[in-house]
């Protein structure tokens, strides 16, 4: 099989430590690997199939002869660079916020909309992560009885917010541990022992950016601009994993058995839902894991035709590093790869 070169911007961080371990593990066709990041990390080593490589600081020239692209280094170095290597020639995949609404860059999810990354011009985006556990386990559904309306709310992790939080965290919970004051840095709080209902700035309209994300992701991953979808986004002292509460509202009726039916048969989804033996979804059982997983399947006892069911991924993985190499093996199965620069 031919063999792809391949970088990745944030090789250091935490989503692209697991671009790194996902591209290993899918055996994913590679010719040779750039690992960039700033000129902080310049020099620095890391392991890619046992083989140490150097990492770089990401310049214009990084692009040369790169065929795939995966961003993960924030909106800014997705914004200035991203346009650069696909003019070089790459298809980018970006992680960041920068591109997803762009209407000229396809928002994709491989369970649900493969089939828009035909139209990309050389950047295509991964969605947020909280918004790609929730439509993987959704869609399915939506295939069947056409959902009205979506009201969620997510128990987001630390490793969200990138590596500062996950140290802040373990820092934090051994301070109090130990009869000390938690300082904050990372959030405006205290987050050991503690959440958070803020993730991402305030908007005008009162919800934070990362709840009109899941909002404005959705309905464009599902090709579904009316759906009424409204969320609140909280983050909670927990390292991987984001745990989601999702109130659907159906065209019809929809039994919780056909739910778990659809769902059982659904890709990248995991059923698990026998509350008589407290079998359900947990975020430290869902870490390191590439399943979408689902349980609590239960009928609102508000509304006729709504269901209720709790959500669970790993938010660097499914959220993150796997599905953006799961696009770039759609890219390449496809034979979707040349840009040819940007258009
Ligand atoms: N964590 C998640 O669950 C998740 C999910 C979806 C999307 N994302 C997105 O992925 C991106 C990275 O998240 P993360 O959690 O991996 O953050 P992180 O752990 O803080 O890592 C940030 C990475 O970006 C690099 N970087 C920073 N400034 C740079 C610059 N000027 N030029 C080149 N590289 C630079 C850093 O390199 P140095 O080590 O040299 O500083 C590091 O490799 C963000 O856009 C985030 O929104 C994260």
């Amino acid at each position: 099989m031919k063999g792809y070169k391949v970088a990745i911007v944030g090789a250091t961080g935490m989503v692209g430590q697991e671009f790194i371990k996902v591209l290993e593990q899918r055996n994913f066709p590679i010719e040779s690997i750039r690992l960039l990041a700033s000129d902080r990390s310049a020099g620095k080593k890391l392991f890619f199939s046992h083989r140490e490589i150097v990492v770089e600081e990401t310049t214009p020239e990084s692009f040369k002869n790169v065929d795939i692209a995966l961003f993960s280094a924030g909106g800014d170095v997705s914004r200035y660079f991203s346009p650069i290597a696909a003019q070089s020639g790459a298809v980018v995949i970006d992680n960041s916020s920068a591109f997803r609404m762009d209407p000229k860059v396809p928002l994709v999810v491989p369970e649900i909309n493969t089939e828009d990354i035909k139209k990309h011009n050389g950047i295509i985006a991964n969605p947020n992560c909280s918004t790609i556990q929730m439509v993987v386990a959704l869609y399915p559904l939506h295939k069947v009885n056409h959902i009205k309306r979506i009201v969620v709310t997510t128990f987001q992790s630390v490793s969200g917010t990138g590596k500062a939080a996950v140290d802040e965290l373990t820092l934090q919970s051994k301070q109090i541990l130990n009869g000390q004051a938690a300082v904050p840095h990372v959030y405006p709080h205290q987050i050991a022992f503690n959440v958070l209902p803020e993730i991402d700035v305030f908007m005008d309209n009162a919800y934070t950016k990362e709840e009109w994300k899941m909002v404005e992701e959705t309905r464009k991953i599902m090709h579904s601009g009316n759906m009424a979808i409204s969320a609140t986004c909280v983050r909670v002292p927990v390292f991987i994993g984001h745990g989601e509460s999702v109130n659907v509202e159906f065209s019809t009726a929809m039994s919780p058995d056909d739910a778990r039916r659809i769902l059982a048969q659904a890709p990248g989804v995991k059923l698990l839902d026998d509350p008589t033996i407290s079998l359900y979804p947990q975020q430290w059982s869902a870490a390191g894991t590439d399943d979408v997983f689902v349980g609590r399947i239960r009928r609102d006892s508000s509304h006729d035709s709504g269901l209720v069911m709790w959500v669970v991924a790993d938010n660097i993985r499914k959220g993150a590093a796997l599905n953006a190499v799961q696009i770039a093996e759609v890219v390449i199965n496809g034979g979707w790869l040349h840009t040819r620069g940007l258009k």
